[in-house]
C-alpha cells in the first residue's frame, strides 16, 4: 500500500455528508438498471452546482432510454433529468446561488450566452440543452452536478412542496410550451390531446389558461381517462377501438379541432391528429418518436394547417413556478405513488407497469 492510499484509507468509512461515494440509479444498457455505488459528483467547471436531491421522479423518457430508444445514452449513466434539492457545493463561476439553497434542477441546463440560449432556445444550447440524465449523469441519485447553475436552477422558497415542485423540472413546462404553446391555444377553440400520460395532463392542465371550449382526451387507458375527466377534459375517448379520429369528427359537427396535441410518440397518434385537425388548425407534437411517421400531404395541402415539433425549452419556468405557488395550478395531484429513492428499482417496476398499477407520477424522496 503506498502513502497515498493510506492517507486516502479513512474515506472508505467516512459518514454520509463527506463520503466520497453516493447510491444512484444507473442504466446498464436496454432493459438493464441497477441502484448501486457511484463516485459522488464533482465541480468540473466554474459555473457548476453539485445539488443534493431531496426529491426526484421518473419521466416516459426514462423508460424510453431503458428501451433501448434513445441508443446515444450509454451504458454506466445515471438516469433522470428531474428534481428538487438543496445546493451542496458551488464553482466560482456561480453567482445566483449559494451553498444551502433550496432549488428546482430544469431538465434543460441552459448556457444563457449562446446563439440558442439567446434566442429563448434552451433546449439547443451549445453546451447545454437536454443532456441531464442522457449524455451527463442525472437526478435519481443521492447528489448530481448542475452544470451553468446559474441558468439550469431555480430558487425555491425554503418550505417549497417538493412534490408540486418536481412537476417543473419537465412534464409542465413540456406540456405548456411543446402543446399549448405552439398549438396557439385560444379561447374558445376545440382541442384534442393524445396521450393521457403525465405529460398529457400537464398539457390538459395548462391549457385551460386558456380557456378552450372543449377538450377532448384520448387514451387507450380508462384509469387516465378517468383522472383526465377530473383534470377539466370535457370528453374522454378510449381508442383501442381504432374509431377515435371518428368520435372527435362526430363530437364537432364532422368539423374537426382547432388544435390537436400529439402526447405519445407513436405513428398511430400522430395519425389521428391528422385526422381531426380542422381547416385553419394546429398540430403540435409533443412525443419523442423513435419511427418514421406518414404525413398525409394529399389529405393536408389545402388545409391551411400549422404543424409544430419543439424539444421543451424550460423558458416558461418562472412563470410556471409562480402560478403554482399561487395554488392555481396544482401538479402534485399527479403523484400517485410514492417511494424512498432507495426503493427506486421497485418504483421503476411500478411507473412501468403503469397501467396495471395506476400509476401517474412516481415521487422519489432521498
Ligand atoms: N418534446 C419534449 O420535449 C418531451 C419532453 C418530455 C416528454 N416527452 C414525450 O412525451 C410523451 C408522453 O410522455 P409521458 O411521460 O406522458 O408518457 P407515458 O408513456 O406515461 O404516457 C403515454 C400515454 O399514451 C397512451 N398511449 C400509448 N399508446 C397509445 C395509442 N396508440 N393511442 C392512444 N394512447 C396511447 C398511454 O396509455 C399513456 O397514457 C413521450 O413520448 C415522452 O417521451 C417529450
Ligand atoms: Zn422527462
Ligand atoms: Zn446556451
Amino acid at each position: 500500500m503506498t502513502t497515498a492510499e493510506l492517507i486516502e484509507a479513512p474515506s472508505s468509512v467516512a459518514t454520509a455528508s463527506n463520503s466520497t461515494t453516493m447510491k444512484a440509479l444507473v442504466y446498464l444498457g436496454p432493459g438493464k438498471r441497477s441502484w448501486e455505488e457511484k463516485p459522488r459528483p464533482s465541480i468540473h467547471e466554474p459555473g457548476d452546482a453539485i445539488v443534493r436531491v431531496t426529491t426526484s421522479t421518473i419521466c416516459g423518457t426514462d423508460l424510453h432510454i431503458l428501451k433501448g430508444d434513445l441508443p446515444a445514452v450509454p451504458a454506466g449513466r445515471i438516469l433522470g433529468h428531474e428534481a428538487v434539492g438543496v445546493v451542496e457545493q458551488v464553482g466560482t463561476g456561480v453567482s445566483k446561488f449559494r451553498v444551502g439553497d433550496k432549488v428546482l434542477v430544469s431538465c434543460v441546463t441552459a448556457c444563457l450566452t449562446c446563439d440558442f440560449c439567446r434566442k429563448q432556445m434552451y433546449s439547443h444550447c451549445r453546451t447545454g440543452g437536454w443532456i441531464l440524465g442522457c449524455m451527463i449523469d442525472g437526478t435519481q441519485a443521492e447528489f448530481v452536478r448542475i452544470p451553468h447553475a446559474d441558468g439550469s436552477l431555480y430558487s425555491l422558497p425554503a418550505g417549497a412542496d417538493e412534490e408540486a415542485m418536481v412537476m417543473l423540472s419537465d412534464i409542465l413546462p413540456t406540456g405548456f410550451e411543446c402543446g399549448v404553446l405552439n398549438g396557439q391555444v385560444k379561447p374558445g377553440d376545440t382541442v384534442a390531446i393524445v396521450g393521457a400520460g403525465p405529460v398529457g395532463l400537464a398539457v390538459l392542465l395548462t391549457a385551460q389558461f386558456y380557456s378552450p371550449a372543449a377538450i377532448f382526451m384520448i387514451d387507450l387507458d380508462d384509469k387516465r381517462l378517468a383522472v383526465a375527466g377530473q383534470f377539466g377534459a370535457t370528453n374522454v375517448i378510449n381508442s383501442s377501438d381504432g374509431n377515435a379520429a371518428k368520435r372527435v369528427m362526430e363530437l364537432t359537427d364532422g368539423g374537426g379541432v382547432d388544435v390537436a396535441i400529439e402526447a405519445v410518440g407513436v405513428p398511430g397518434t400522430f395519425g389521428i391528429c391528422q385526422e381531426i385537425v380542422a381547416p385553419g388548425g394546429r398540430i403540435a407534437n409533443v412525443g419523442v418518436h423513435g419511427k418514421p411517421v406518414e404525413l398525409h400531404l394529399e389529405k393536408l395541402w389545402d388545409r391551411n394547417i400549422t404543424i409544430t415539433t419543439r424539444l421543451v425549452d424550460t423558458v416558461t419556468t418562472p412563470m410556471l413556478l409562480k402560478i403554482v405557488r399561487s395554488g392555481k395550478l396544482q401538479p402534485a395531484k399527479l403523484v400517485t405513488h410514492r417511494f424512498a429513492m432507495s426503493d427506486i428499482m421497485k418504483a421503476y417496476d411500478t411507473f412501468g407497469n403503469a397501467a396495471k398499477e395506476g400509476a401517474l407520477k412516481v415521487v422519489l424522496s432521498n
